[in-house]
């Protein structure tokens, strides 16, 4: 195999390719990207053959921003017969790694969103066949992904289950919670399952911490830590929900975020301000340098040109300085579902 077919959201194209060639670089490999615009996905075909599937056991799929979902893929299937997709698709499977589960997925755009009903059939009907067939059994190491361009036209190919999305598409879907002050909220809850692990949350989410929240109104940041029991300071000049102001666990500065410090320092800082994102990458290291806080998610706009050097510019800042003050940390970077023109971004001190 040395077809990777990574999925993002459209428009993001190039920076997903410019990401994967830095990642498979740094690994070793060497290939060259096929993408268009707006399509959600880019390929990158490596030039020594076997090495998508080397790239997506070897590499970290956690360091990539851009990506949604990769997959080590064969060549493109086209013109299967709609009167009988599965007899040639099943031939290609025997090509493939052992896998435990299969998804049938189109792109996300609006054209793909017209197949996801026939993904979402085909998806239930290929996997019944595979399991007869004894092609699918739990302890499998890959995920069989099928990525439908239209009915008869296929890439498939495998994404090692632990370390891949686990989501269809790559994509998580949550629920707006009706009770929160605006739509916001979804990001930072989609930012926490992304980051943190769920064996981690009942000691890095949890009751009795105290946070900041800097840019919060009006309030779909810390409706989230409030609903996680902790005790929020909201910075922001604009007005707050005055539902969570009735919770008691939230107290109103109506400061300016980059010029507030809190009085004690605290667990969490979040931060949803849009500005330049090198004045918010400075932000942020104030904050972890000085100790404020040991565990952030912030967001980073991106410019309109160059987004890709521009972020990986701000996250070199931010590794630069926290190494220079000696701090031991972790860091990830996410363009998540509900983030458009903005990556986030997560660091704990550890
Ligand atoms: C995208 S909104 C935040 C939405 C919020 N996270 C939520 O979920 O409801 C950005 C907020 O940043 C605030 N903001 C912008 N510059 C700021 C500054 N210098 N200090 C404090 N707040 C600022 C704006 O007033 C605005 O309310």
């Amino acid at each position: 195999m040395n077809h990777l077919l990574l999925y993002c959201r459209p428009g993001f194209e190039k920076e997903c390719a410019a990401e994967i060639r830095d990642v498979a670089e740094a690994e070793g490999i060497y290939g060259y990207c096929k993408l268009e615009d707006n399509s959600g996905y880019v390929l990158y075909v490596t030039h020594e053959s076997g090495a998508a599937l080397r790239l997506v056991d070897e590499a970290d799929f956690s360091k990539l921003i851009f990506a949604r979902q990769w997959v080590a893929c064969l060549p493109v299937v086209d013109e299967i017969s709609a009167d009988d997709r599965i007899s040639p698709l099943l031939e290609k499977v025997a090509e493939l790694p052992p896998c435990q589960s299969v998804m049938v997925e189109p792109a996300d755009t609006t054209d793909g969103r017209e197949m996801q009903r026939f993904c979402n059939s085909f998806s239930s009907a290929f996997s019944q066949k595979l399991r007869r067939s004894k092609l699918l059994a739990d302890a499998n190491p890959y995920r069989l992904h099928i990525f439908a361009l239209t009915g008869t036209c296929f890439y498939l190919g495998v994404a090692p289950v632990e370390n891949s999305a686990p989501w269809p598409m790559g994509i998580m879907r949550l629920k707006f919670p009706n009770a929160a002050p605006s739509r916001s909220t979804l990001k930072l809850e989609e930012a926490w399952h992304w980051f943190v692990p769920p064996h981690e949350w009942q000691h890095y989410i949890s009751g009795g911490l105290k946070a900041a929240d800097l840019g919060a109104a009006p309030g779909g940041w810390t409706w989230q830590l409030v609903k996680q029991n902790m005790f929020v300071t909201a910075v922001d000049n604009g007005p707050m929900a005055e539902s969570l102001m009735e919770s008691g666990q939230v107290t109103h500065k109506p400061e300016d975020a980059f010029t507030f410090q809190p009085a004690k320092n605290l667990d969490w800082m979040v931060c949803d301000i849009v500005d330049k994102p090198a004045r918010v990458t400075d932000l942020m290291i104030r904050w972890l340098v000085n100790g404020w806080c040991r565990e952030t998610v912030f967001n980073l706009k991106l410019p309109m040109k160059q987004r890709y050097t521009e972020v990986r510019s701000c996250l070199a800042m931010i590794e630069t300085a926290l190494e220079e003050a000696g701090f031991k940390y972790r860091m990830a970077a996410k363009h998540l579902y509900h983030d458009r023109e903005e990556i986030t971004c997560h660091i704990r001190i550890l």
